[in-house]
């Protein structure tokens, strides 16, 4: 890694792909300042991402409710550790904030920002509930004025990016159906209840209304034969039916105890052909009678590149005039997700197809998939 001349002394940069960054020389007086509220397995990553990986950025101000953690991560990169959520988003040195506490948290820490007016940074889910993701997207409509993006990053990796391509290419013909699947090796206890729909399956209702454009319009769970290695309070795997505005149909399936490894695929069929989202390449080992390449441990390694691209577009954005980067997942789009993972734990608990219901998209939002429509904020 080739860091020479950044001020990271001390930083915790083992595993991150620094080289060939031209960190030499940035200068902090210019970079973004973002406080980040949760520094747990995610914001970490984030806080390491913002002060290290990504160009424009400096982290000023960290908070968690593990304190301890929270400070030491603070003095690794040079940030305040901040008394409390709020009076990290009412700091005048916070130009920005990212979000990575647990999901039940954000509204209340989302709507704060807007209150504040800083374009902030929710990871995924933006809610648990459509009423409380509904509250964000009326807070930025009465606002007249976009500040909040998604950290739905599938929209950044080069794989998914390409079957957006392809199938705006036409290469496929019309998207007629796809199939999906996302798999975790295995999941913390603090994975409890609907999660699998509420927080894993819902980057799947994003990625899906992404790639065909369509909204999720009906949602149909089928229940199946549980895992006996997979917790006891979670029905691991499952099997979610989405039904497209245009008719189309996505099966997606959640199995978040698999075992093996952290395995992201899918297969869009179209009326002249089929495009297919593998898992990255890595080396293809021959031998002992076997051909075989190794499976991404976790979704850190398989979307390290894609988050740093996310967050990339969103500092640049922020230092170009803009409150939201292009093609990101905004507030209408975290409103929709939470939606449909509402459907489905509906459709589930009733074992029945369950239908989306969704407010009338405010103008501020238009364009197709998070567009961007011309907002040029300043900050
Ligand atoms: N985009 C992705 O692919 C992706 C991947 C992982 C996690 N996430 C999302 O990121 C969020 C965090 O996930 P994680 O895996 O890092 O969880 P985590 O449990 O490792 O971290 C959450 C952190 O929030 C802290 N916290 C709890 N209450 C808080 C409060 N009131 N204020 C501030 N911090 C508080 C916890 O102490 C913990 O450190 C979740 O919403 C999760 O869905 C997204």
């Amino acid at each position: 890694m080739d860091c020479e001349g950044m001020d990271c002394e001390g930083m915790d940069c083992e595993g991150m792909d620094c080289e060939g960054m031209d960190c030499e020389g940035e200068d902090s007086a210019v970079a973004v300042s973002v406080g980040v509220i949760g520094t747990g397995m995610i914001g970490t990553q984030h806080v390491h991402r913002l002060s290290c990986q990504v160009v424009g950025s400096r982290v000023g101000a960290v908070f968690d409710v593990a304190t301890d953690r929270a400070a030491a991560l603070a003095s690794e990169v040079g940030a305040q550790a901040a008394a409390s959520w709020p009076e990290l988003v009412d700091d005048p040195a916070v130009d920005a904030v990212l979000i990575a506490s647990p999901g039940d948290l954000h509204v209340e820490q989302v709507l704060a920002c807007l209150a504040a007016g800083k374009p902030v940074l929710c990871e995924k889910p933006l809610a648990t509930t459509a009423d409380d993701a509904l509250k964000v997207v009326q807070a930025e409509a009465a606002a007249g004025r976009r500040l909040v993006q998604v950290g739905f990053m599938r929209r950044y990796d080069a794989g998914f990016r390409d079957v957006k391509a392809a199938i705006e290419g036409g290469v496929i013909g019309e998207p007629l159906l796809a199939h999906a699947v996302h798999r975790n090796p295995g999941v913390p206890g603090t994975f409890v209840g609907e999660m699998s729909l509420t927080d894993s399956l819902v980057h799947e209702f994003d990625t899906f209304r992404w790639l065909f454009a369509q909204e999720i319009v009906a949602t149909t769970v089928v229940p199946v034969r549980q895992s006996p290695l997979g917790a006891a309070h979670l029905r691991d795997p499952q099997i979610v039916l989405l039904e497209l505005a245009n008719g189309a149909v996505v099966d997606a399936e959640s199995f978040v105890n698999c075992q093996y490894g952290y395995d992201v695929r899918c297969e869009v069929v179209g009326s002249l052909g089929t495009v297919a989202l593998d898992n990255p390449r890595t080396t293809l080992v021959l031998g002992a009678g076997r051909r075989g390449e190794a499976v991404p441990p976790d979704w850190g390694v398989r979307f390290g590149r894609a988050y740093q691209d996310e967050i990339q577009a969103w500092i640049d954005a922020l230092t170009t005039g803009r409150t939201v980067s292009e093609g990101a997942s905004d507030a209408w789009d975290g409103y929709a997700a939470a939606a449909v993972a509402e459907t489905a734990v509906a459709s589930f608990t009733r074992g029945a197809r369950t239908e989306v219901t969704l407010v009338e998209k405010p103008d501020l939002y238009a364009g197709a998939g998070g567009s961007a429509n011309g907002q040029e904020d300043e900050l």
